[in-house]
């Protein structure tokens, strides 16, 4: 988090978030801080309440990981308030994304241009993530996926897997961030062909490089093209 965030966090008379993320801020959130935390799939009752709890003079936090702007709980509490009318003003503070920090331990994979995809079909039909997919791996971008697997949700990796590798070289770089920033934090650098033998789950950022991706002294890094001789 910036901050920013952190300021906002400590001077909250309300906080609410996903019971998993609270927890992570436990130690900054104001003992007479009233905290409403809830389960994955609650995020439109969540936001509910946090623009009741607004709209009745509290100071409101409402919590995402990483950044709130990229799939997390902006959007849907910027429409939660405007059906309900509101004119309470809503900061959106911007943190830091898995991308970017997935990147930062693997070392500079996204130093060019890059794309960013959720492997979630919750929201997002499947063909729509293939075809981002197709022309992402088309386009020679770095790839980030976000929400890669979950149990009982391996699809739409093996998809991804089938999609990249039409396109992608076998042999290209592969960065495998869990946990990345928390407590038991690992990082991994393969390559593409051996995606699927790695260990992948719902707190993993895979970060996929491309034809300028290469290992600097066992970091990941995207070749912009600087000539570094002179
Ligand atoms: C619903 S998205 C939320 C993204 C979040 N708003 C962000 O900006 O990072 C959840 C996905 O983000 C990625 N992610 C979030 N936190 C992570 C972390 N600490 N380490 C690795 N990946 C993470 C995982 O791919 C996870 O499945």
């Amino acid at each position: 988090m910036t901050p920013k965030v952190r300021i906002a966090i400590e001077e909250a008379d309300v906080i609410v978030g996903y019971g998993t993320y609270i927890k992570l801020i436990q130690n900054i959130i104001r003992k007479d801080a009233e905290i409403i935390s809830g389960t994955m799939g609650k995020e439109v009752e969540r936001a509910k309440i946090a623009v009741k709890k607004a709209n009745e003079n509290n100071k409101v936090v409402m919590v995402s990981s990483g950044d709130p702007g990229v799939y997390g709980m902006a959007g849907i509490v910027l429409e939660v308030a405007a059906q309900e009318k509101t004119t309470i003003p809503i900061d959106i503070l911007p943190g830091i994304t898995a991308a970017s920090a997935a990147s930062a331990i693997l070392g500079a994979p996204l130093i060019s241009d890059f794309a960013v995809i959720s492997l979630s079909d919750l929201l997002t039909p499947l063909g729509k993530i293939e075809k981002r997919l197709e022309l992402a791996s088309q386009a020679d971008m770095s790839i980030v996926l976000y929400n890669p697997q979950s149990q009982g949700r391996i699809e739409p990796l093996i998809k991804a897997y089938e999609i990249m590798t039409r396109y992608i070289q076998p042999d290209t770089p592969v960065g495998i961030v869990r946990q990345a920033d928390r407590v038991g934090q690992t990082a991994k650098i393969t390559t593409l062909k051996n995606l699927l033998n790695e260990e992948i789950d719902m707190v993993t950022t895979i970060v996929i490089g491309n034809t300028a991706t290469k290992l600097v002294n066992g970091k990941m890094v995207t070749v912009r093209g600087y000539d570094i001789t002179k």
